[in-house]
C-alpha cells in the first residue's frame, strides 16, 4: 500500500548547516521531523511532518518507567549526479517490526512508513552531505506514551523519524580501532532482547564502554552471557574474522543484532567466492588463530560504523595486534564496494539502493 502525502508544517527559520568536516556522528539535526501516533482503538494515524522540536510527554508515560521503545538506523547518500539513495530501507522496516514484536509493541505498515520517510528526506534533501564518508543518518524510533504505571504494554505510542547529517562514527575514520574484550558485564542473553533494536540493550553497555574508553579502546567486544566464551558483537556493530582465507562471523542465536550491513557483507563476500561461515567462534579460538599466524583480518560492520577494521584486541591482560594494525585487503574491498554502491559510484548488482 502506498502512503498518502503527509501534512507538512514548515519551520519559520531554517538552521545553519554545519560544514561537512565538522559533522562527527549524531550531533546535528535537520529542520523537520516525521511524527505519527498509535492508540489501541484506532491504530496508527495522524502522520505529519513538523518542525524538529522537543516532544512533550506525561511523566507517567510507559517509556520512562519500563523502557518500552524500539529504534532503527539507516542512511541516505548523495550521488555525484545529485540523486539521493537509501540503502536497503525495506530491511530496516522489517527489523523494526521484529523489534516491535519482541517489545510487545504494535507493528507498523512497513511500506507506508518507508513512504513517509522518503517524503521527509525529500523535504530535507539539502541536508544530505556530499563529501566522502558523509551521509544523512536516519533514526526512526517508537516510544510508549500511555500514562500508566501498571506493568503492561502501553496502549499508546508515538513514532518519530529524525535526521542527522553525519561523518564517520569513529574519529579515526576507516583506520583500525583497538577493542577490549569485556569480561565482567554482559550485553544480552539468549531469550532476552539482544536481537531487538531497543534502548536497554545499548545503555546496558555504557559502563563497560566508558571504562574501555578511559583505557584508550574504541569499543568493547561482548561475549556470550552463559559461558563468557563465544563472541557476540561489538558495541556498535557485528564482527567478522578472516582466518586462513575463510571469513567467520558469529551465528545469529537471538542475542545478537541481525545487522543489515552484516547481511550485505556476507552476500558480497559469497558473490566474490570468499567462503563465509556463520558459526560459534570463541575468544580462545581467535587467540589461537593469532598464535598460529592464521588470523588475517578482523572487521566490524554496521550502519553507523560501516566497515571498521580492528587493529588490536585485549583480553585477560593480553593484547594481540591484527594484520600489523593495517587495513586488510578484504576490509578495504568491502568498504570501497559497499560505500561505492551506497553512493552510486559503482554499479549495484544486488539492487540494494532505492532512490528517494
Ligand atoms: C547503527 O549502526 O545504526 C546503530 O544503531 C549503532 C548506534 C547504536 C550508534
Amino acid at each position: 500500500m502506498s502512503a498518502t502525502v503527509v501534512e507538512v508544517e514548515k519551520v519559520e527559520k531554517m538552521k545553519n548547516k554545519p560544514e561537512d568536516d565538522q559533522l562527527g556522528f549524531g550531533k546535528y539535526f535537520t529542520d523537520h521531523m516525521f511524527v505519527m501516533e498509535y492508540c489501541d482503538e484506532t491504530g496508527w494515524g495522524n502522520p505529519r511532518i513538523s518542525p524538529y522540536e522537543p516532544i512533550t510527554l506525561d511523566p507517567a508515560a510507559v517509556i520512562f518507567h519500563y523502557g518500552q521503545t524500539v529504534f532503527e538506523g539507516l542512511k541516505a547518500y548523495r550521488t555525484n549526479d545529485e540523486r539521493i539513495l537509501l540503502f536497503r530501507p525495506d530491511m530496516n522496516m522489517k527489523r523494526m517490526n521484529k523489534s516491535c514484536e519482541r517489545l510487545s509493541m504494535p507493528p507498523i505498515d512497513e511500506a507506508e512508513v518507508l513512504d513517509y520517510l522518503k517524503q521527509l528526506i525529500s523535504l530535507e534533501k539539502d541536508w544530505v552531505p556530499s563529501s566522502e564518508g558523509t551521509s544523512l543518518y536516519i533514526r526512526p524510533f517508537i516510544i510508549a506514551t500511555e500514562p500508566f504505571l501498571g506493568l503492561a504494554p502501553s496502549k499508546q505510542y508515538k513514532l518519530v523519524i529524525i535526521l542527522s547529517p553525519v561523518g564517520s562514527y569513529y574519529p579515526q575514520g576507516i583506520q583500525p580501532v583497538d577493542i577490549k574484550v569485556e569480561e565482567q558485564y554482559t550485553r544480552a542473553v539468549r531469550g532476552g532482547t539482544g536481537m531487538a533494536k531497543t534502548a536497554g540493550n545499548y545503555c546496558a553497555t555504557f559502563n563497560a564502554q566508558s571504562t574501555a574508553s578511559k583505557q584508550g579502546f574504541s569499543q568493547v567486544l561482548w561475549l556470550d552471557a552463559i559461558e563468557k566464551k563465544y563472541i557476540e558483537e561489538v558495541g556498535t556493530s557485528n564482527v567478522f574474522f578472516k582466518v586462513n582465507g575463510e571469513v567467520i562471523t558469529p551465528e545469529l542465536t537471538g542475542s545478537i543484532l541481525p545487522g543489515i550491513t552484516r547481511m550485505s557483507v556476507i552476500e558480497m563476500l559469497r558473490s566474490w567466492g570468499i567462503p563465509v561461515s556463520e558459526r560459534k567462534i570463541s575468544i580462545d579460538e581467535v587467540y589461537e588463530y593469532h598464535q598460529e599466524g592464521a588470523l588475517e583480518e578482523v572487521f566490524c560492520t554496521g550502519t553507523a560504523a560501516v566497515i571498521s577494521p580492528v587493529g588490536a584486541f585485549e583480553w585477560r591482560g593480553t593484547s594481540i595486534n591484527i594484520n600489523d594494525k593495517q587495513i586488510g585487503d578484504v576490509s578495504r574491498r568491502l568498504y570501497d564496494t559497499l560505500t561505492g554502491i551506497q553512493t552510486g559510484k559503482i554499479a549495484d548488482p544486488f539492487h540494494w539502493t532505492t532512490e528517494v
